[in-house]
C-alpha cells in the first residue's frame, strides 16, 4: 500500500508536525477533546477555526475528518500527499483534500505510543450510515480495555489474534521478543501493516482465520478481542467482520479459548475478552449456583486444564444487547431498524439466550494438577490497568494452592495493607449491621465479615499464626474453637487468592 521510504517520510512528517496524543489534547483543549470521544467534533472546529498550522492542519484531516487546503498538508506531510493519494489514503477534491483512512495519535499508560491506522471513525456528530463488512475499526473502549488487562510479563512469544488496526501488537512488542499477529480481514491486515510500518515495530503479521495461520506453533501469551458479538445468520454484506464471526451464540468465543489453551506453551497465559450467553431459566442464577452461565463457560474451560480467572463485568438483557449493537453498526434510524431488531429477538429466542454476559476470561497454563477455576460477577469499578492484579492473582493461587490446612494455621498471615473495613448500622439501631473488607486496589473486591472474621483478620499482622489467633478469638466470643477453625480455612483459602491476605 505504501513503500518503506513514503511509510519513514510519513512518520517524520508526523514527528515534525508534533502530532501527538498530548499536542492534539492541548491544541483543543480537554472539554473538546472529550467531545471528540463522544463523536461530536463541532467543539474541536470552533477551537481551530482560523488556524492553518501542521498540527492543527492534520487534526483537521484526521480525527476531526474535515476537508483541508492541499497547500497546507503539503506543509504539513511534505513530500507524501501524492503517495498517500495514490494509495487511497486520501482524496482530492477540487483544491482540498480529504481522509479516506485514519491515522491518528496513541498513547497508553504502559508507555505504548505512536499513531494507529485504521478506517475513519463512523458516526462523527450523528451521522447514520451503514458501514462496509470488512470495515476495520480504529482504537474502541474494548481495544483499551484489553490492552489493560493484559498481563505485560517479559515474554518470548506473543500472539495478537484479530489484530484489526494492529493497536495489541504496540502494546505486545513492548514487552514480547516476537509478535504474531493474525486476522482473517485483508484490509485489516493491510492497515495493520500500515501501522507497524509507522511506528517501526517488528510484528509477524499474519493473513488467515482464527488459529489457522500459526497452527503448531507456541505462544506464552495470548490477547484477543474476538468477533463476539452473537447475532442472527445473514448475508454476507450484513455481517461485519470486526464484530461478528458467524458462529452460532458464543461458539466462537468457546473456540477462542480451547483452541487458543492448546496453543500456549507451558506456563503461557491466554486473555480474552468476550460475551457469553446466559441460558434461559437461568439468567438470574448466581456463579456456582449449579446452573447458568458461570457453569457453561466452566464446562468450556475445565477440559483445557488450565487455571483460570473469568469476570463477568457486565450483563445485558436481549434488548439492551441487540438496541447496542444495532447502534454500534450505524443501524439507529434505518428503514430497516425495526425487522433487524425483530430478527435478532426471534434468533435469540431460537437459542434460548435470556441474558447476555460480558466480561474477561483469562487462562494460565500451569500444569496444575487439579486446575483451579474461579469464575465470578465482578460488575463494580476496578483499578486500571487491571493486568497487574491479574498476574499478582495467578501468584496468589500459586501460594494457597502451596498450604495444606496445616500449614495455612502455621503461618503469620498479614492482612493487605489496602484493606478498610467498613461497618454499617441503622441510623437510630443498635449495634452493627454489616462490616464489609474492602480492597482500595486491584479488584476493589469487597467481603462481608462477621465479627469473628473481622477479629480474625484484624489480627493478621504477621506476628501471630493463624491457629493461635482463632483459637484466640474463639476464646474472646465464646464459641467453639473447632467449629470457628472449620469456618474460617476455605474464608482465609479465598481471601489469600483474592490478595486480602499475603505473607
Ligand atoms: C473487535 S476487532 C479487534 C481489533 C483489535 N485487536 C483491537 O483490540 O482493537 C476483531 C478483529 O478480529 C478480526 N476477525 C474477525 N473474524 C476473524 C477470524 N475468523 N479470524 C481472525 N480474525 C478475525 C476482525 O477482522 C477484527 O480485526
Amino acid at each position: 500500500m505504501l513503500s518503506d521510504n513514503t511509510c519513514r517520510a510519513l512518520r517524520a512528517a508526523l514527528t515534525d508536525s508534533d502530532y501527538t496524543v498530548d499536542a492534539v489534547v492541548d491544541l483543543i483543549g480537554e472539554e473538546a477533546h472529550r467531545a471528540l470521544g463522544r463523536n461530536s467534533t463541532v467543539a474541536a472546529v470552533r477551537a481551530l477555526r482560523g488556524r492553518r498550522d501542521r498540527l492543527s492542519t492534520l487534526t483537521l484531516l484526521w480525527p476531526l475528518q474535515r476537508p483541508v487546503p492541499r497547500d497546507d498538508l503539503e506543509i504539513a506531510l511534505p513530500g507524501v500527499v501524492d503517495a498517500l493519494m495514490a494509495a487511497e489514503v486520501l482524496s482530492q477534491q477540487g483544491s482540498t483534500v480529504r481522509a479516506e483512512i485514519d491515522i491518528r495519535p496513541y498513547a497508553s499508560d504502559d508507555g505504548a505510543a505512536g499513531w494507529v491506522v485504521s478506517d475513519l471513525s463512523p458516526g462523527l456528530d450523528s451521522t447514520v450510515a451503514p458501514m462496509r463488512p470488512d470495515f476495520v475499526l480504529g482504537v474502541s473502549p474494548a481495544s483499551s480495555t484489553l490492552a489493560q488487562l493484559t498481563v505485560r510479563r517479559p515474554v518470548a512469544r506473543a500472539l495478537d489474534l484479530g489484530t484489526g488496526c494492529g493497536v495489541q501488537s504496540l502494546h505486545l512488542a513492548r514487552h514480547a521478543d516476537t509478535v504474531v499477529a493474525t486476522d482473517l480481514n485483508p484490509r485489516a491486515v493491510e492497515l495493520a501493516r500500515l501501522t507497524f510500518a509507522l511506528n517501526q515495530v517488528d510484528v509477524d503479521l499474519r493473513l488467515g482465520s482464527m488459529y489457522e495461520p500459526v497452527e503448531g506453533e507456541q505462544f506464552d501469551l495470548i490477547v484477543t478481542n474476538p468477533p463476539y458479538v452473537m447475532s442472527p445468520p445473514g448475508p454476507d454484506a450484513d455481517r461485519l467482520t470486526y464484530r461478528e464471526g458467524g458462529w452460532e451464540a458464543d461458539g466462537l468465543v468457546q473456540h477462542v479459548v480451547q483452541r487458543g489453551a492448546e496453543l500456549l506453551a507451558d506456563g503461557g497465559t491466554l486473555q480474552v475478552l468476550a460475551n457469553w450467553a446466559h441460558p434461559k431459566d437461568s439468567a438470574s442464577a448466581e456463579p456456582n449456583s449449579g446452573k447458568g452461565w458461570a457453569d457453561r463457560l466452566a464446562a468450556w474451560i475445565e477440559p483445557t486444564g488450565c487455571d483460570a480467572l473469568v469476570i463477568q463485568r457486565e450483563t445485558l438483557d436481549p434488548y439492551e444487547y441487540i438496541e447496542l449493537w444495532l447502534a454500534d453498526a450505524g443501524l439507529s434510524g434505518s428503514p430497516d431498524y425495526t425487522k433487524r431488531y425483530e430478527e435478532w429477538l426471534d434468533y435469540f429466542e431460537r437459542l434460548g439466550i435470556a441474558a447476555v454476559g460480558m466480561g474477561w476470561i483469562v487462562l494460565h497454563k500451569t500444569g496444575r494438577a487439579t486446575p483451579q477455576v474461579q469464575i465470578e460477577n465482578w460488575p463494580y469499578g476496578v483499578e486500571q490497568p487491571i493486568g497487574p492484579a491479574i498476574q499478582a492473582h495467578r501468584a496468589a493461587v500459586d501460594l494457597e494452592q502451596r498450604f495444606s490446612d496445616a500449614d495455612l494455621l502455621e503461618q503469620r498471615w498479614v492482612l493487605a495493607d489496602d484493606i478498610v473495613e467498613e461497618s454499617t448500622a441503622t441510623p437510630g439501631g443498635a449495634g452493627l449491621n454489616q462490616i464489609v473488607l474492602r480492597q482500595q486496589r486491584g479488584f476493589r473486591r469487597a467481603v462481608e465479615a462477621d465479627t469473628a472474621l473481622a477479629g480474625i483478620l484484624g489480627a493478621c499482622d504477621g506476628e501471630m499464626p493463624l491457629g493461635r489467633i482463632v483459637a484466640t478469638v474463639a476464646e474472646i466470643l465464646e464459641v467453639d474453637a473447632a467449629a470457628l477453625q472449620a469456618e474460617t480455612l476455605p474464608k482465609v483459602r479465598m481471601l489469600v487468592r483474592d490478595a486480602f491476605l499475603g505473607i
